[in-house]
């Protein structure tokens, strides 16, 4: 996977940095922690339902700079292991499982995650599947399958596409609005055809959750990153005039396409046999 980070620690992007750097990396380099369609409140009614208790083996894919991680290693846990082919998101990551037990983070895919058949109970990805194509979509369905032991459940949160029936032209010309804005390949798919996915792979349904698509409003940002954070952010982004102009550019697809946007949370469960 070829991806452009950022690092904190390079004394700021350089014009090209800015123009090339996929959105979900520009965010977090100006203070964004929450990286994920229906933003906190979504991931927090993910987690309620996901009931993670302290007999769990977690395993995240994607994980980003750790926001979801912080929240699992606040509860009952029994391991937790975040798998990011992303460096710099590995390096961040580490600083938020440091000095919590049996926690760590490490370099994989989750197309081929490395780890052993039936190791987790439970398996959560948020806005990682939506930048995977059909057939990898379809492999991490399988591989998420393989890696949970029966019983075990898979929390998703990811970017939807409404109202199940859309016409496929509005879903290409939406992907394809999203991808150039993004400089990243996004997917979205609609919560119909999300559920099916997961159920091809055996996966059973056991509860789905929808939010609205707002994560650059200014509520949301506030929201999802407290007064401060959001402080943080949009200082960092008013000094940044190619950054500001790239995000503004996101938050226009995204409003443009907002009746067809929205984000969808799933609980898939392995049946027990
Ligand atoms: C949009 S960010 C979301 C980060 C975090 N989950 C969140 O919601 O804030 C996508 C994350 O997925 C990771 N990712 C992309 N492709 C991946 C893959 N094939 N396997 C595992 N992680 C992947 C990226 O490195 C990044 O950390």
């Amino acid at each position: 996977m070829t991806e452009t980070t950022y690092s904190e620690k390079t004394g700021g992007p350089t014009t090209s940095e800015e123009h090339r750097a996929a959105g979900h990396w520009l965010l977090a380099k100006m203070g964004k922690r929450v990286l994920r369609p229906g933003g906190i409140d979504l991931t927090r009614r993910l987690l309620g339902s996901l009931q993670i208790s302290s007999a769990d083996r977690v395993v995240e894919l994607g994980p980003g700079i750790g926001r979801t991680a912080q929240l699992v290693l606040d509860g009952g846990y029994a391991t937790y292991t975040g798998v990011d082919p992303n460096e710099d998101a590995r390096r961040q990551i580490a600083a938020v499982l440091a000095g919590h037990h049996d926690a760590a983070v490490r370099e994989g895919d989750a197309r081929a995650n490395g780890l052993p058949d039936g190791s987790a109970d439970v398996v959560i990805s948020e806005a990682m599947l939506t930048m995977q194509s059909a057939a990898d979509k379809s492999t991490i369905a399988r591989e998420v399958f393989r890696t949970l032991a029966p019983g075990g459940r898979w929390g998703l949160h990811e970017l939807s596409l409404k109202p199940d029936d859309v016409d496929q032209s509005v879903v290409d010309q939406i992907s394809k609005a999203l991808s150039r804005t993004i400089k990243v390949g996004a997917r979205p798919l609609t919560t119909r055809a999300w559920t099916e996915l997961v159920t091809e792979a055996g996966f059973e349904i056991e509860w789905t959750d929808h939010h609205p698509m707002k994560l650059l409003s200014p509520t949301r940002i506030i929201a999802d990153e407290g007064l401060r954070g959001a402080l943080r952010f949009f200082n960092n982004v008013r000094r940044n005039p190619q950054a500001r102009q790239r995000i503004m550019a996101m938050r226009k697809v995204f409003r443009a396409n907002q009746d067809h946007l929205e984000a969808v949370a799933l609980i898939a469960r392995k049946p027990e046999r």
